[in-house]
């Protein structure tokens, strides 16, 4: 089994996977990691030098890799991923796969995100947190649409990470 953590940036998708792995005793892999590893370089570096389109073509190299990985494993997806051509479709159409969406409220994701948005490409221009509210609000109601069609949805805003995977676990049940 596989199980694959969807969810806006800042939703809690890298430190929920890595606690769900421990527990599941799965292997643990975190695409964004992967895409720096392979590339040596960070995230930043790659949208400023290569592009995004050349990001999401990447992106979607490593994601279809794990997908023939027989492991059973955890796998935090970039924020993006789902949303770019038939990454979705990819994961859904495998056997064996669970999709969890880490949903979290425009409020809760601005307040996360503006202290850190400088290492993020796709907000890192926002200057103020009006301005980041108001990108969020925006860009997640378009991406609602991919992450909404995980098989799991967990509303994380008022809960700690051990609550969130327990939430996982029973729901995977
Ligand atoms: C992105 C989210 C990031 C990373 C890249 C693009 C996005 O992943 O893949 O910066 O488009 O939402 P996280 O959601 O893990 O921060």
């Amino acid at each position: 089994m596989k199980i694959f953590l969807t969810g806006y940036m800042g939703s809690g998708k890298s430190v929920v996977g890595r606690e769900l792995a421990k527990s599941l005793k799965y292997k643990y892999v975190d695409l964004d990691d992967q895409i720096e590893l392979m590339q040596g370089k960070k995230i930043n570096a790659i949208f400023e030098e290569r592009g995004e389109l050349y990001f999401r073509k990447f992106e979607k190299q490593i994601l279809e890799d794990i997908l023939e990985d027989s492991s059973k494993m955890v796998i935090s997806l970039g924020g993006g991923t789902p949303c770019y051509g038939n990454n979705f479709d990819l994961v859904a159409a495998k056997k064996d796969t669970k999709t969890v969406y880490l949903n979290a409220s425009v409020q809760v994701l601005t307040e996360r995100l503006f202290p850190e948005k400088i290492h993020r490409p796709v907000i890192s221009h926002l200057e103020t947190r009006e301005a980041l509210e108001e990108f969020i609000r925006k860009h997640l109601f378009e991406r609602a649409f991919y992450y909404n069609q995980s098989q799991i949805v967990v509303k994380v805003d008022e809960m700690t990470v051990a609550e969130v995977v327990n939430k996982i676990l029973e729901k995977l049940q």
